[in-house]
C-alpha cells in the first residue's frame, strides 16, 4: 500500500476521470505488465544518479519510480498522481512517497528536483504545455526533464490487421474527445520549445516482437488491454460499434498464435536541460 500524504481531492471515479484506461484492477494488472516490459530502457534513459531528487509526474503504481530508485545509492522519489486508487495499490517503498496531486499544478516550489519526468502521461491531461511547464518550473537550473510518450500510429504489425486499425482509430477519437491525444509524441519536441527548453534531444524505444520471440505474446496482450480498457468508454461515446470492436479485438488475438506475426511500435521520448 502507497502513503497517500495528501488527499483532500475529490476521490476519481471512472465516470469523471477523463483518464481513458481507468484503475479497474484488470487494467492495473496491464499497467504492471507494461512496466516489465518497459522499465529496463527507460531507467537507462533516465540516467539517474546517486543522491538525486526525483519527481514522477504521473506515477500510477509506483513501479517505475520504485525501479528509479533503486539505480543509485541514495535517490529519492517523489511520485504525483491524481487518482487515490492508483496511489492505494501502489509499491511501497521507503524511498518514494507518493503525493496526490494534478499535474498540471504541481505543489512544490521551483527549482525542488534533480530530475523531473513523466511517462505515458502527457497523451492523458487536458494542457500538455501547462504539465510541462510545471515541471520545468519545479526542476532546478541545471537539473533535467525527461519524458516517454505514445503516437498510436506507429503501431505496425503484420500480417495486416485492418479491423484493428478501425478499432485504434476510434480509440484515438476517443480519446480526444475525452481531451487526451493518442498522437502526442509526434508533438515533444514543439511542447518542449514552447515552455522554454532548447537543448531538447529526441529519441524512441522500440517494442520489436515476432511470434516466438520472448515478448511477442505479452505485447499483443498489452495492445488488446489498451483497447478493453477503454471498450466501455468507446462504445458510450458511440465512436465504435461492439461488433467492429469485437472484430478488432479478435484479429489481435489470432496475431498471437500466427506463426508469422510481427509487431513493431517506438515510444516517443525527449528530454533537456533546465
Ligand atoms: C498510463 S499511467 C502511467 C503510470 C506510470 N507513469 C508508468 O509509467 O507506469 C498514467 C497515470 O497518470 C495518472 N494521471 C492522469 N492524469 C493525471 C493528472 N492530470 N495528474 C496526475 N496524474 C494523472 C493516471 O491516473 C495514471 O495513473
Amino acid at each position: 500500500m502507497g502513503r497517500v500524504v495528501n488527499d483532500d481531492t475529490e476521490p476519481a471515479s471512472r465516470k469523471d476521470d477523463p483518464y481513458i484506461h481507468g484503475t479497474d484492477p484488470s487494467e492495473q494488472v496491464r499497467l504492471a505488465a507494461l512496466n516489465r516490459m518497459t522499465n529496463g530502457p527507460f531507467v537507462r534513459f533516465l540516467d539517474v544518479r546517486p543522491g538525486m531528487r526525483v519527481l514522477e509526474v504521473g506515477s500510477g503504481l509506483g513501479i517505475l519510480a520504485t525501479a528509479v530508485a533503486s539505480a543509485a545509492n541514495d535517490v529519492e522519489v517523489v511520485g504525483i498522481e491524481r487518482s487515490p486508487m492508483q496511489i492505494a495499490a501502489a509499491v511501497a517503498d521507503p524511498r518514494v512517497r507518493y503525493v496526490q496531486g494534478d499535474a498540471h499544478s504541481l505543489d512544490f516550489p521551483d527549482g525542488s528536483f534533480d530530475l523531473v519526468y513523466a511517462r505515458y502521461l502527457l497523451e492523458h491531461v487536458a494542457d500538455p504545455e501547462r504539465v510541462l511547464a510545471e515541471m520545468r518550473r519545479v526542476t532546478r537550473p541545471g537539473g533535467r526533464v525527461a519524458v516517454c510518450e505514445n503516437d498510436v500510429t506507429l503501431f505496425r504489425i503484420d500480417p495486416p490487421c485492418p479491423e484493428n486499425d478501425l478499432v485504434w482509430s476510434a480509440f484515438a477519437r476517443y480519446q480526444a474527445a475525452l481531451g487526451g491525444d493518442a498522437l502526442i509524441g509526434r508533438r515533444l519536441h514543439r511542447l518542449f520549445r514552447s515552455v522554454g527548453f532548447t537543448a531538447i534531444e529526441l529519441s524512441v524505444q522500440p517494442e520489436v516482437h515476432w511470434h516466438g520471440s520472448p515478448g511477442y505474446v505479452a505485447w499483443v496482450h498489452n495492445i488488446i488491454g489498451n483497447l478493453e480498457s477503454a471498450r466501455n468508454g468507446m462504445r458510450a461515446a458511440g465512436v465504435i460499434s461492439e461488433a467492429a470492436l469485437n472484430a478488432g479485438v479478435e484479429e489481435l488475438e489470432r496475431l498471437k498464435t500466427n506463426m508469422s506475426g510481427s509487431a513493431v511500435f517506438v515510444w516517443n521520448r525527449a528530454t533537456a536541460t533546465r
